[in-house]
């Protein structure tokens, strides 16, 4: 039996920009730690749609805890690719006040920009694996969310335009445990340009 209604293809993980390599406070070999584990999430999940693909229908009742494990680690597998590419792609920036469309709205609905990194901040302190910054297009704002993993706790029409990764990977070779002063060089590095040409693309609207 194909479990999938179409043929899946596989991917292959992108490449790093090259002022990954040169982040200010965040060394080449933290960038290396979180690639390779991007890596591995991308061939787990190649690995995962094929396995999919070739679920045996002999036992029923088999097949239904396959897919059930398969399914939910490919959630956990596709959450790294994309919380990795989100981070990837907007760090190796100045930093600073943000400007453009993503200052206006952040702002709105923040109250100012310091407001909104410290809730940013506060988020990625109290989560074990992630806090993101997303669009929800159903309350037409940005709100700070909380992650434990890759695949926690996503909301429904909600969409990731800013990407904080907190888990021990992210900062303990530079900061040891001070996870505050990661975070605190994790904004001195976004790009703020990148983010306002996702929300440009998004059609995301004032
Ligand atoms: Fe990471």
């Amino acid at each position: 039996m194909a479990t999938l209604a179409f043929k899946f293809e596989e991917i292959t993980p992108r490449e790093l920009k090259p002022e990954l390599y040169e982040l200010d406070g965040i060394s080449r070999a933290t960038i290396e730690a979180h690639y390779k584990l991007y890596e591995g999430y991308v061939n787990k999940r190649n690995e995962i749609l094929q396995k999919l693909d070739d679920v045996d229908t002999a036992n029923a009742n088999q097949v239904y805890s396959d897919i059930r494990a398969l399914k939910v680690d490919l959630t956990f597998a596709i959450g790294g690719i994309k919380n990795h590419e989100i981070y990837f792609e907007h760090l190796g920036g100045g930093g600073g006040d943000p400007d453009g469309i993503i200052g206006d709205l952040i702002e709105r609905d923040f109250g100012s920009f310091q407001a909104w990194r410290s809730d940013l901040k506060a988020t990625g302190m109290a989560g074990r694996g992630w806090g993101w910054t997303a669009y929800d297009w159903d309350e037409r704002r940005l709100f700070n969310y909380i992650g434990d993993a890759q695949n926690t706790f996503p909301v429904w029409n909600a969409t990731p335009i800013v990407a904080l990764d907190v888990y021990e990977h992210a900062y303990f070779l530079d900061f040891g445990t001070d996870r505050a002063a990661y975070i605190e060089a994790f904004f001195n590095n976004l790009d703020y340009d990148v983010v306002n040409d996702w929300v440009n693309q998004y059609g995301i609207k004032k």
